[in-house]
């Protein structure tokens, strides 16, 4: 039964990109994703970024079930009481102006909204958008993406422009190392203004460049980048769909930095595991994109059914204080990277915030040639032994394991992660050196 669903997946399945596992998979609750074969792993990925409550949370569970007795979804001209709810709670999450919120169901849609928003708020269309960026697969938020491939598919949405990302252990212009002074974005700044039509409308950024190896800006970027935009007539949108609702260790990394940006996109941390995302912005820029005409209509806009789960997890959040946990955590995770990294001269770096952290993996740690065989053997054995973890391996960014696991981790998980990583890079090397 279980060969001939694996055997069923190959003959029937588009494959998508990333790494794919050998196994299918039957469940998954809290830390820990279970496997057909009924074999437990422990979930450092939290399913895609986006199980922060741990899987199949009972508030989760809960707020779904009592949907199925009101409504799931309905016609997108009619608001659901729910949304108004989520709405109501994001614009106290969230720092002002950010007031105005529209219910979408993924992050790419989210950041096309986000943009078509700028767009027509400042009758411009030109984007600026950080190295390593991700923020979608759509057309505006793909091009607007410099993280993944974006070779084979033609030309992009025509004004987006990229800015080196401020890596301070890579650095993306060979000008700094270890420590960032920002002149990758005034470089980045100086070659936008010299390409530009005269036609700008946004600057879109994560507030930690996650896919991109989790590189975390140094202290006053975000200021700067605020000025930029506000120097150009141009709208700031953080993309905070990894970095809200706790998984940095704060609300979100606006409130964290202390920057205000007109946009803001929210998606993956929000739905707790469901199809949820939102575009939230104040209500000056909503008025002026609504006078130009604004619309974003889509099958499953201001859904019931999301919000109320929206609305469980903004809810799961405060009752079991897990923006404190991630701080907790991450700290203490961070503290066991590093006693690991005594132990092994791969560890090249070990960065992030709260409880998204990024481990680079380098041949040594002068050089700092990624090694990449090293995280695709100690991945590979990570889930063997019942880790699975993310490796991002983009040639000119390095070998960097992204950790991020639920942030209802507990202090035994992580132990357990540690030892099954520090077996897997013992047992990598040997392997990749011929030792054993
Ligand atoms: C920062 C960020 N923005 C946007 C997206 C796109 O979200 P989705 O895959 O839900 O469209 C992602 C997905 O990984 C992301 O990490």
């Amino acid at each position: 039964m279980d060969s001939d669903l694996k055997n069923d997946a190959q003959d029937l399945l588009i494959r998508y990109g990333g790494d794919a596992f050998p196994n299918l998979f039957r469940s998954a609750k809290g830390s820990i994703v279970i496997d057909s074969n009924g074999r437990e792993i422990l979930d450092f990925t939290s399913g895609q970024m986006c199980a922060t409550l741990g899987h199949n949370h009972p508030a989760i569970t809960r707020a779904i079930k009592e949907s199925c007795d009101t409504a799931l979804h309905m016609f997108s001209g009619m608001i659901p009481e729910p949304v108004v709810k989520l709405a109501k709670a994001l614009a106290d999450w969230l720092p002002s102006p950010l007031r105005k919120s529209l219910l979408l169901s993924t992050g790419s849609e989210s950041n096309e909204a986000a943009l078509r928003l700028a767009k027509l708020a400042t009758g411009g269309y030109e984007v600026i958008a950080l190295g390593g960026s991700w923020h979608g697969t759509t057309g505006g938020s793909a091009a607007a993406t410099f993280a993944s491939d974006r070779r084979g598919y033609g030309p992009k949405v025509p004004g987006n422009h990229m800015i080196p990302e401020p890596n301070a252990y890579r650095c993306p212009i060979d000008h700094c190392r270890d420590s960032c002074d920002m002149s990758c974005l005034n470089v980045g700044l100086k070659m936008f203004d010299m390409a530009s039509d005269g036609a700008p409308a946004a600057i879109i950024a994560e507030p930690v460049i996650s896919a991109g190896g989790v590189i975390v800006p140094p202290a006053g970027y975000f200021d700067c980048l605020r000025d930029a935009a506000q120097q150009r007539g141009m709208l700031l949108i953080f993309d905070e769909a990894q970095t809200a609702f706790g998984r940095v260790g704060a609300s979100c990394s606006a409130a964290k930095l202390e920057v205000a940006p007109d946009i803001m996109t929210l998606s993956k941390t929000l739905g707790g595991g469901l199809p949820l995302a939102a575009t939230v912005t104040s209500p000056d820029i909503e008025d002026r994109a609504h006078t130009a005409g604004f619309t974003f209509y889509t099958s499953h806009v201001s859904d019931p059914l999301p919000a109320s789960v929206g609305l469980a997890v903004l809810q799961t959040i405060q009752e079991e204080d897990l923006v404190a946990r991630a701080i907790r955590m991450g700290n203490y995770l961070t503290e066991r990277l590093r006693d690991l990294q005594q132990q092994h001269e791969s560890i090249g770096d070990i960065r992030g915030e709260g409880l998204l952290l990024g481990v680079e993996l380098v041949t040594d740690r002068e050089t700092r040639q990624p090694f990449h065989q090293l995280g695709a053997v100690t991945t590979e054995r990570c889930f063997e032994l019942g880790l699975s973890m993310n490796i991002r391996r983009r040639p000119e960014r390095g070998a960097v394991w992204r950790i991020a696991p639920p942030l209802t981790v507990t202090t035994e998980e992580i132990d357990l992660a540690i030892t099954i990583l520090d077996q897997a890079l013992v047992e990598g090397l040997e392997t990749l050196t011929g030792r054993k």
